[in-house]
């Protein structure tokens, strides 16, 4: 650029600006193909003396439209990762764009635009986003007042519809069972209807029953509407049934379990086996090991032990081109 094109740029840009103050944050076209992407993402928690990097240098991406699941141990940063993509939380480095926002550009007001319009949400805990004395209905009218939008009370109904809630549409909350209530929060989660739904554990207090309900809704939702689901759990049954499921081990991404077969898929083909057996058996899925964009790899913790090797030491790495296969030794074997 010359210096006078330079100029006159820096005496336009604050102009144009004005008019389209979201431009910054929109990176990527809002028809982009991504719904999530988020690249070395890190967040560190500092409490007194102590940090805690919670996320270390996280990648994920899911398109629109994708029903996934994210699975780990207790404390590998699931919920921190939740919290980020649904603007509970900043992140402390790396990138994230969600529905072509960047999100560590948001200011107070950007988030809380974003967390009325964009995400809806779901705990484990429900007792967060309802009000125990209200009715079914009007709990999940609540968003929607806040928001102004009209026809509350036909659109709060078809939601607790959906949620298969229909004959308790009027009953107050504290008299419904822990599911019928998880199933309010979707609901409510929906009200204003987000273009990503966050689940944090929805079916960690709920019997298996009451858990694969909640996994048909997500399903119908996700194939009805389009809507992009990520669900965080540590139910095996329940990720055995979804397509694609992420394995986040100390705050990265480090395998990915595919299933070969659409669930889909699979069912309409047991339709014809009667009796067959399907959710049980073992290969339905394949599990991958994700490299990060600098071609990083986590190995599993299992193929680690069982060569004896642990994190810091040196290992042998061939390439044999002609069957395009890569083999690990350890060092001095
Ligand atoms: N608000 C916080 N302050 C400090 N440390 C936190 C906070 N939230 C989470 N952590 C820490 O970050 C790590 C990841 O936690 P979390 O995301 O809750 O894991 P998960 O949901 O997978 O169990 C843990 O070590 C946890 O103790
Ligand atoms: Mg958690």
């Amino acid at each position: 650029m010359s210096d006078v094109t330079e100029k006159v740029a820096a005496v336009y840009d604050p102009i144009i600006e004005e008019e389209k103050p979201s431009d910054n944050k929109s990176i990527a076209p809002a028809d982009d193909e991504y719904m999530i992407r988020c690249e070395n993402l890190v967040k560190i928690y500092k409490t007194d003396e102590i940090e805690v990097v919670a996320l270390q240098g996280l990648d994920l991406d899911v398109k629109r439209g994708e029903l996934m699941a994210i699975v780990g141990n207790s404390g590998s940063g699931k919920s921190t990762l939740l919290n980020m993509l649904g603007g509970l939380d900043k992140p402390s480095a790396g990138s994230l764009t969600v529905d072509g926002k960047n999100l560590l550009k948001f200011n107070d007001k950007d988030y809380m635009e974003y967390k009325r319009d964009t995400v809806g949400f779901v705990w484990q805990n429900n007792a967060r986003n309802l009000v125990p004395y209200l009715s079914a209905v009007q709990n999940v009218e609540l968003p929607m007042l806040l928001k102004g939008k009209k026809q509350r009370r036909k659109r709060a109904l078809e939601l607790l519809e959906k949620v298969g809630l229909s004959h308790r549409v009027n009953s107050r909350l504290d008299q419904m069972s822990g599911g019928e209530q998880q199933r309010v929060a979707i609901a409510i989660a929906l009200a204003n209807d987000p273009k990503l739904l966050l689940a944090d554990e929805p079916t960690g207090s709920v019997d298996t029953k009451t858990s694969n309900m909640i996994l048909d809704i997500f399903k119908a939702l996700n194939e009805s509407e389009g809507l992009t689901i990520v669900i965080v759990t540590h139910d095996v049954k329940l990720s055995k049934r979804i397509d694609r499921v992420v394995a986040i081990r100390d705050g990265r991404t480090s395998s990915e379990i595919v299933r070969k077969k659409s669930y889909a898929q699979e069912l309409g083909e047991m339709g014809s086996i009667i009796g067959g057996a399907g959710e049980d058996e073992e290969d339905t899925h394949e599990e991958l090991v994700v490299l990060d964009r600098s071609g990083r790899l986590q190995l599993p913790k299992d193929y680690m032990e069982s060569l004896g090797i642990k994190g810091g030491d040196k290992v042998k790495v061939e390439l044999d081109e002609e069957t395009g296969k890569m083999f690990l030794f350890k060092s001095g074997e």
